[in-house]
C-alpha cells in the first residue's frame, strides 16, 4: 500500500474529533500522487459525505468546469479539503476539529510535494497564509514559509461555492484558473 493510501485507511477509520460520530463516510481527498497542483477546500458536504469522495456536488461540478477550463482533469491534480469529515448541517469547521485533522493534510503535502497549494476559499487560506484577505490576495501566487517546508508557494482562490450564488465571482474564478498555467512556469520569481 503507497503511503497516501495508508493516510486514506487512517482517515477512514479516525475518530480524533467529534466529526467522527456524524459522518457518512470521511473524505480524505484523491488524485494524483505526483500532482503539480493540489487543491485544497474547506470540509466535506452532502454529497461528499455520502460519496466519500471531495467536491462532487454542486461546487464540485464548477471545479471540474474550472479544471477544464485550463486543460486539467481530476486525475491530473490532487483534491482535498482541511477538514476530511463533514462538519454537520454544513457549519464553518471549529479550531479543534481543524487542529485535530490538520496532521493528515501535513502528511498528503509532504508526500505529494506539490508545486502550486490552490486554497479554495477562506478557510484553507487562513490556515496557510494567515493574516490576509481573500479580496486583496486572490488569484496571486505567494511564497510563505509552512512549518513543514520552506518554499511553498500558494495560490489563493475564492470557494467554488460562492460562484453559484454570485454570478460575477464565477468569472473571477475563471479568470483566476487561467493564471495558474503562467504560475507553474515561473514558480521561481514568486515572492
Ligand atoms: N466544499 C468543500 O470545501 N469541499 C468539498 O469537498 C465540497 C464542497
Ligand atoms: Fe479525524 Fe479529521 Fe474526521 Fe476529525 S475530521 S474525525 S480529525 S478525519
Amino acid at each position: 500500500m503507497g503511503e497516501l493510501e495508508k493516510i486514506r485507511v487512517q482517515v477512514e477509520n479516525c475518530q480524533k474529533c467529534g466529526l467522527c460520530k456524524t459522518r457518512t463516510h470521511a473524505v480524505p481527498g484523491e488524485g494524483s500522487p505526483n500532482a503539480d497542483i493540489m487543491f485544497i477546500g474547506e470540509g466535506p458536504g452532502k454529497n461528499e459525505d455520502l460519496h466519500g469522495t471531495p467536491f462532487v456536488g454542486a461546487a464540485g461540478k464548477f471545479l471540474d468546469v474550472l479544471l477544464e477550463s485550463i486543460g486539467l482533469k481530476r486525475a491530473d491534480v490532487f483534491i482535498t479539503n482541511v477538514v476530511k469529515c463533514r462538519p454537520p448541517a454544513n457549519r464553518d469547521p471549529e479550531s479543534n476539529e481543524k487542529i485535530a485533522c490538520w496532521p493528515y493534510l501535513v502528511e498528503q503535502i509532504k508526500l505529494i510535494k506539490p508545486k502550486l497549494i490552490v486554497t479554495l476559499g477562506r478557510h484553507a487560506m487562513n490556515i496557510f497564509l494567515p493574516g490576509t484577505k481573500i479580496s486583496e490576495i486572490h488569484g496571486q501566487a505567494k511564497r510563505y514559509k509552512g512549518i513543514w517546508q520552506e518554499k511553498q508557494v500558494y495560490f489563493a482562490m475564492y470557494h467554488p461555492a460562492v460562484a453559484l450564488y454570485n454570478g460575477s465571482y464565477r468569472e473571477i474564478l475563471l479568470e483566476d484558473m487561467q493564471k495558474i498555467h503562467k504560475v507553474l512556469e515561473k514558480l521561481d520569481s514568486v515572492e
